[in-house]
């Protein structure tokens, strides 16, 4: 930070704030266990997404200025300074910051990368830079709202005709079919018969009545068990229908306030297999293209949509459906998915389908999208 109004000569000096105690406790915390970070690390798909993006693009990082937004382990720093970058500053909030000084001494990149430990927003930088290189996907892309960050990271520091990588993320969404949909339902059956008992117990050892919080009870498991987006990895056999693409982001010039506030998008769901709709099963990608003044001369797409061969960390977030859709082959689910942040812990979001079946036969008339009274909504969280 400042000195006496100057920015700090040695870049070794410079340092941010720490979270604040409440997003320390809400988000960061994890974030400093080494077990965590190798998780992601381990995530070969991601990681050799990044890497490949990086050391394909070798043009575009020699003898740049590269920014790291939430450094972590120092891995896309390290990456970065590989493909012949000239600086690279490492910015991480929390303690793992010492961890990934230690890897770049170790690896004898010191001379290049400087680890920053603060959060991004509180950092200052000696210059502005090339590339910033972050990795700040959540479940569904935006939980987690880091995508916060890099835009200010961005709006701060980067140079007109710099490059983010990745540049681009989308939002889809599939209509699956789901085991979890039938056995999330018998855990809340159980649950249901767990409390009976409960209370029965209660009134014969105490003499306490405790029905009148059966409704109470009934709700709280109900939004656990069944308005709660789960995590799964699907296999694309429990595809019934093409994913659509909802949401499209060019990181390059999105505003900070459109991330921030909520939104609804339209989609449009053809079904393709006769099966009960159990799910919609929610995912995303990203692609490092580069940007217009700089672009990738090898693009990279970083996918976490189902898949077989190589799945991800981020799985996909599979919103269950009680009742399930009866559907048949040529059907349409027609609707709205609503997307905001929770009041209570802005990392967290709230997700709704407003959605209504559009039969083959109906479609001729129906062509043009538009939710009719017939139309159902699901609410969800995704923690
Ligand atoms: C998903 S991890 C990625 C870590 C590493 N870049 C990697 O790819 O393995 C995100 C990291 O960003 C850090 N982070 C999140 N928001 C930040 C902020 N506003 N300022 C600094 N660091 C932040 C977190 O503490 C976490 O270590």
């Amino acid at each position: 930070m400042e000195q006496n109004g100057r920015l700090p000569e040695n870049s070794s000096d410079l340092k941010g704030d720490a979270p604040d105690a409440t997003d320390f406790a809400n988000y960061f915390c994890t974030y400093a266990f080494l077990f965590h970070q190798k998780e992601m690390l381990e995530d070969h798909k991601r990681t050799g997404a990044y890497y490949t993006a990086i050391m394909q693009n070798q043009a575009q990082f020699k003898d740049k200025v590269v920014l790291d937004v939430g450094a972590g382990s120092g891995i896309l720093a390290i990456f970065a300074a590989q493909a012949g970058a000239r600086k690279v500053y490492a910015v991480e909030a929390t303690d793992v910051a010492k961890h990934a000084r230690k890897l770049v001494q170790h690896n004898r990149l010191g001379s290049i990368i400087s680890v920053i430990q603060g959060t991004i927003e509180t950092v200052e930088l000696p210059e502005k830079v090339d590339l910033i290189v972050s990795e700040w996907m959540g479940y569904f892309l935006l939980r987690e709202s880091m995508l916060d960050s890099v835009l200010v990271a961005r709006d701060k520091f980067l140079k007109p005709g710099g490059a983010l990588y990745p540049s681009h993320a989308r939002l889809y969404v599939a209509p699956i079919r789901s085991n979890l949909t039938h056995s999330r339902q018998n855990e809340f059956r159980n649950a249901m018969e767990g409390w009976a008992s409960f209370t029965d117990d209660m009134q014969r050892y105490y003499g306490v009545r405790m029905d009148c919080l059966n409704d109470s009870f009934r709700d709280e498991q109900k939004q656990y068990y069944q308005q709660t987006a789960a995590w799964a990895d699907v296999s694309p056999n429990q595809l019934a229908g093409r994913p659509w693409c909802f949401k499209q982001y060019d990181l390059l010039t999105v505003t900070p306030q459109e991330i921030i506030d909520s939104f609804k998008e339209h989609f449009e769901l053809q079904i393709i297999e006769a099966a009960p709709i159990e799910a919609f099963a929610g995912f995303f990608d990203v692609q490092f293209k580069g940007s217009p003044e700089n672009p990738a001369s090898f693009e990279v797409l970083l996918s976490t949509a189902p898949d077989p061969q190589c799945s991800t960390h981020w799985g996909q977030q599979v919103f269950h459906l009680y009742p399930p859709i009866n559907a048949q082959p040529g059907d349409r689910i027609s609707g709205d998915i609503n997307i905001s942040r929770k009041k209570e812990n802005h990392r967290l979001m709230q997700v709704v389908f407003q959605h209504c079946i559009i039969p083959r036969q109906q479609q001729p008339q129906a062509a043009t999208p538009k939710l009719q009274s017939t139309e159902r909504v699901d609410f969800f969280s995704i923690e």
